[in-house]
């Protein structure tokens, strides 16, 4: 029998929230694994008990090994910094492979490290496209596939683009959607949360079992720069759910980046004038799966909740001009809007013209066995 001495490192890293449930079914199935030795390493990213630590417990993810606690900052400074002491831990650990999921600042700076020290990469999420390199996360996605070694991917057109860019098949394992592994397992489970949605100020702690059963209501996410921190269009997106509330209720659950946006141009007090838009909290992954599969609609500018509503067959209006996950729109219940355009697609689905669609292939639950088995293969 071999001893941990002797298995292969891999080490696998989390930066942000959207990584956390990537990260979850992997760990999960590496667990106990003959000859692989997981390394968890959190880069800090995402710092805040809401944004993190509550998705380590939610999802039972271990305690990482190693967190480098860079915290925010800008992203030259955010990325060095991960790279600084990524580079000591790669030195101290040695793994035989560093493990990537997703596509924000923390994927990228641990893929440059490993790769410059010789070390195999393999990216998850690998070869989205939205070929718009304004979005932060585009030019993450491309840095990361132009050095990686191995690719698991989502969806065909994944494998499609990193053939484009020279890719060989050898290289790219399509494998199915890590994060529906985890939505799909927590999924039946939900009734037994208790979901006390917390204001974002004094206001009242809102029961959402007793204040939203047998009703319709929307949910709302958005943190991308190019809504929030765009004044203009923070206003006309404001002005636009507001709208929307006075016909039916919305819970908008708020990332820390656009709260500060909202304070920062002196709108909270225009919003919280309006009794059915709820701003509060960001929740933990259970109690948000819990709003989605319960809410009428979504609208959104996240990418993963593009592929979390397709599952749950909920329409999920997303405003933003493009797409890396095009599989959303042709097979699922996605629909790329402009901020213009809200309202009247939201009277469309109240009227009952929601988009209904299918789940992709291989977005079944079973994707980290998979990667697993690839890896039994390739770790060195
Ligand atoms: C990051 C990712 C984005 C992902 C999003 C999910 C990049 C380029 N962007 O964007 O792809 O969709 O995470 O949330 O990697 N902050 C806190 N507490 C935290 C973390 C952040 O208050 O725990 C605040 C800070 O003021 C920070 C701001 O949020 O400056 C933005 O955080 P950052 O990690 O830079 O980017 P996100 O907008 O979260």
């Amino acid at each position: 029998m071999q001893t941990s001495r002797s298995k292969r490192k891999l080490i696998l890293v989390a930066g942000a929230r959207p990584n956390f449930m990537k990260i979850a079914p992997l760990m999960q199935a590496l667990k106990n694994h003959q000859t692989i030795q997981p390394v968890l390493v959190h880069t800090g990213q995402h710092y805040d008990e809401q944004m993190s630590d509550l998705f380590f417990k939610q999802l039972e993810i271990p305690k990482p090994e190693i967190n480098l606690e860079v915290g925010s900052a800008s992203h030259a400074v955010q990325t060095a910094r991960i790279m600084e002491r990524f580079e000591q831990v790669c030195n101290e650990v040695k793994p035989g492979m560093v493990l990537v999921v997703g596509d924000v600042n923390s994927t990228v700076a641990c893929t440059l490290v490993p790769a410059k020290l010789g070390v195999k990469t393999a990216h998850y999420e690998a070869g989205l496209r939205s070929r718009d390199k304004s979005m932060p996360e585009e030019i993450n996605r491309i840095v990361t596939d132009s050095i990686c070694d191995y690719f698991f991917t989502t969806s065909r057109d994944a494998d499609e683009n990193l053939i484009l860019e020279g890719k060989k098949t050898e290289q790219i394992f399509r494998v199915g959607n890590l994060m529906i592994d985890t939505l799909l397992k927590w999924h039946d489970r939900l009734h037994d949360i208790s979901l006390q949605l917390q204001p974002i100020q004094n206001g009242r702690v809102i029961d959402f079992s007793a204040s939203y059963r047998d009703r319709e209501f929307g949910v709302l996410t958005f943190h991308r720069p190019a809504n929030v921190d765009d004044v203009q269009n923070l206003k006309s997106l404001l002005n636009a759910l507001c709208n929307i509330s006075r016909d039916v209720p919305l819970i908008f659950p708020i990332h820390p980046r656009t709260q500060a946006s909202i304070q920062k141009h002196g709108l909270l007090s225009f919003v919280e004038e309006f009794q059915n838009l709820s701003l509060v909290k960001p929740t933990g992954y259970l109690e948000f799966i819990k709003m989605v599969k319960e809410a009428k609609f979504v609208i959104t500018d996240s990418g993963g909740i593009q592929e979390e509503t397709t599952v749950l067959g909920k329409p999920c209006l997303t405003v933003r001009p493009n797409t890396e996950r095009p599989i959303t729109i042709l097979q699922g219940t996605n629909k790329l809007i402009q901020i213009q355009d809200i309202e009247s697609e939201v009277a469309d689905i109240l009227a009952g013209r929601g988009k209904t669609g299918q789940v992709p292939p291989l977005w079944d639950g079973k994707s980290a066995g998979r990667i697993v088995d690839h890896l039994t293969k390739i770790v060195a």
